[in-house]
C-alpha cells in the first residue's frame, strides 16, 4: 500500500507524526505537504492528494489528509470524483467506512484527535478490507450521484 498525505497547518504536527508511524510499520508515503507552520489554504492540500490519487502519478491508491479540525480538507476532498473521503475521530467508524464505503481517504483534525487515537484510527483504517456484497451496489449509486452532477 502506498499512502499520499497532506495538510494545512492545523494538521501539520498530527501529519509529520502519522507519517513517521506509517513508514515504521513498512508503509510508502508520498508526502504533498504543507512542511511549515505557516497559515496555508486546505483545498490546496486536498486537491494535490486526490489528483495524485485520481491520476495514479505517485502509484498512491489512498490518501490521508489532516487540518485543524479534519472537516475543510474532507469536505474539498470529496469534491473530486472518485474520493471517498471520511472524517473519522474515532476507531469504529474508521473500520466501518473502510468495510461499508470503500474509503480512499482518511482525514482527521489535529485539534480534535490526539496521537495515540490517531494511530488507533489508522490502523482500523488500513487494516480493514472493503466487504463489497450490498455495501458495493451504494458505493456504485454514489458513483452514478457523480455522474449526474457533472
Ligand atoms: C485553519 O485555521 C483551519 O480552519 C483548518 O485547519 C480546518 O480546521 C478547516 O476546516
Amino acid at each position: 500500500m502506498k499512502i499520499a498525505m497532506g495538510c494545512d497547518h492545523g494538521g501539520i504536527h498530527l501529519k509529520e507524526h502519522v507519517k513517521k508511524y506509517l513508514i515504521g510499520k513498512g508503509i510508502e508515503i508520498v508526502d504533498h505537504g504543507t512542511y511549515t507552520e505557516d497559515s496555508c489554504d486546505y483545498p490546496d492540500y486536498a486537491a494535490k492528494v486526490c489528483r495524485d490519487i485520481i491520476s495514479g502519478d505517485s502509484g498512491a491508491d489512498r490518501g490521508i489528509l489532516i487540518c485543524g479540525t479534519g472537516i475543510g480538507i474532507s469536505i474539498a476532498a470529496n469534491k473530486f470524483k472518485g474520493i471517498r473521503a471520511s472524517l473519522c475521530g474515532d476507531v469504529f467508524s474508521a473500520k466501518a467506512t473502510r468495510e461499508h464505503n470503500d474509503s480512499n481517504v482518511l482525514c482527521m483534525g489535529e485539534r480534535v484527535t490526539g496521537v495515540g487515537l490517531a494511530e488507533m484510527i489508522v490502523d482500523a483504517w488500513i487494516e480493514t478490507e472493503f466487504a463489497g456484497g450490498r455495501h458495493a451496489r451504494r458505493v456504485e449509486k454514489i458513483s452514478e450521484l457523480e455522474k449526474a452532477c457533472e
